[in-house]
């Protein structure tokens, strides 16, 4: 009998994870290893979140806190969602999850079943196809081609459904791929989705200030207000304010929608850690000025790695719009040999022979639901953009 629950045979932990964990390997041999995996921005958390936390700790307000997030909490992400995105929540429409993770994880797990139907564009962040396995239902994987700027068309999307779709998962900017939907782009989805009156949709607007050459955000529910009713909008601190280790998210959405993930979460994690809420309060309602100038750097590594990445021999990609990745074709290395004879075949093949050749990491696009590509993280320091494109350029030169 295996001791294990049949659910943990339904999915695979995160892709990202086993390669962070391979470099670990690597470097504990004594490899040197430029990462181009990050996930996480690297600048550091706003001194007005931190003050936040130690006035918190000076007050020793560190107690248990509501499930759905503390008052000033759920208030900071009213406020968020009507300064960014004209959304107008109330209260008991907002909750607070450890991360906008858990948010999804509870979305998907309060409303999701055998035999409902998950939509998710792919590339899709390597997370949803493995919680809605989680959760019994079926990932419904839509593949959006280089093409399309690996964007879904509205015809993709009507095709997608049936009568089981419970839920379109949905994310602009995305990772893997930076693709950033217009506002004319998101109106032909909404109109779809305006045909199929059953269908949700859960966005994830995590890497909404991740976002370049002056394109503007929008969100779904904002486009298109007859779609309010039944859309939940995602979002967090991570990426916008550089805090990923604080893990915290948060939704605003139909009421009964949000008061089941709320519930889902009562029996799990229970309330945010009260330190995380604190600097994510601050975060949310302090000076935001600072995220521009932190989104202009991004994009100046953002233009370094895809100057390297265009040069070399084999690959091919285009800019990203956003977030901060670049999801690079290596469709020109496939079937080339190496030079110890090894044969690329895969995506991963290619990833492995970077990391082994010219001890560069990237994570292979199998993992993001569309091969043969690779992922290559521009958030690294300047000297290991270049250091790191030179070594991949170098790799691909030397295949035959
Ligand atoms: C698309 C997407 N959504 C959500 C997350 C997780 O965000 P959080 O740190 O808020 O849980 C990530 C992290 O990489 C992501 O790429």
């Amino acid at each position: 009998m295996n001791f294990f629950a049949p659910r943990m045979s339904r999915f695979k932990p995160s892709p990202s994870q086993i390669a962070a964990a391979r470099v670990r390997e690597l470097q504990a041999e004594g490899h040197k290893i430029i990462k181009l995996t990050s996930g996480e921005p690297d600048f550091p958390t706003p001194d007005h979140a931190k003050q936040a936390v130690i006035d918190l700790m000076d007050r020793n307000e560190i107690w248990y806190t509501p499930i759905n997030g503390t008052l000033e909490m759920r208030k900071a992400a009213q406020l968020k969602f009507k300064r960014d995105n004209g959304l107008d929540y109330g209260l008991d429409q907002i909750t607070a999850g450890a991360g906008t993770k858990q948010i999804l994880f509870n979305c998907l797990m309060a409303t999701v079943g055998q035999g409902d139907e998950v939509i998710i564009p792919a590339p899709y962040w390597a997370s949803y196809p493995d919680m809605v396995l989680l959760t019994g239902g079926t990932p419904v994987i839509v593949s959006c081609g280089q093409n399309n700027q690996f964007k879904m068309r509205p015809e993709q999307l009507d095709e997608a459904i049936t009568d089981k779709t419970k839920w379109l998962m949905f994310s602009s900017p995305s990772n893997p791929t930076g693709a950033t939907y217009t506002k004319d782009e998101l109106r032909a989805l909404a109109d779809v989705l305006l045909k199929h009156p059953h269908v949700h949709i859960v966005t994830d607007d995590v890497y909404e200030h991740l976002i370049f050459d002056e394109r503007e955000f929008f969100t779904l529910a904002q486009i298109e207000p007859k779609l309010y009713d039944r859309t939940v909008t995602c979002n967090g601190v991570s990426k916008a304010y550089s805090m990923t280790g604080w893990r915290l998210g948060f939704a605003g959405g139909p009421k009964e929608i949000i008061a089941n993930m709320s519930k889902m979460q009562s029996q799990s994690t229970s309330g945010v850690s009260s330190v995380a809420q604190a600097a994510a309060i601050a975060a949310i309602t302090g000076p935001q000025e600072f995220i521009k100038e932190r989104t202009a750097n991004l994009q100046h590594r953002r233009d370094m790695l895809f100057e390297k990445l265009s040069a070399a021999k084999g690959l091919s990609c285009d800019k990203p719009e956003g977030a901060m990745y670049i999801f690079c074709s290596c469709a020109g290395t496939i079937g080339k040999k190496s030079p110890d004879g090894k044969v690329i075949e895969t995506d991963t093949d290619f990833t492995m022979y970077l990391l082994d050749s010219v001890g560069v990491a990237v994570v292979q696009g199998d993992a993001y639901g569309l091969s043969p590509y690779f992922r290559a993280s521009f958030v690294a320091p300047e000297k290991d953009i270049i250091e790191g494109g030179d070594l991949i350029q170098q790799a691909c030169a030397a295949l035959t």
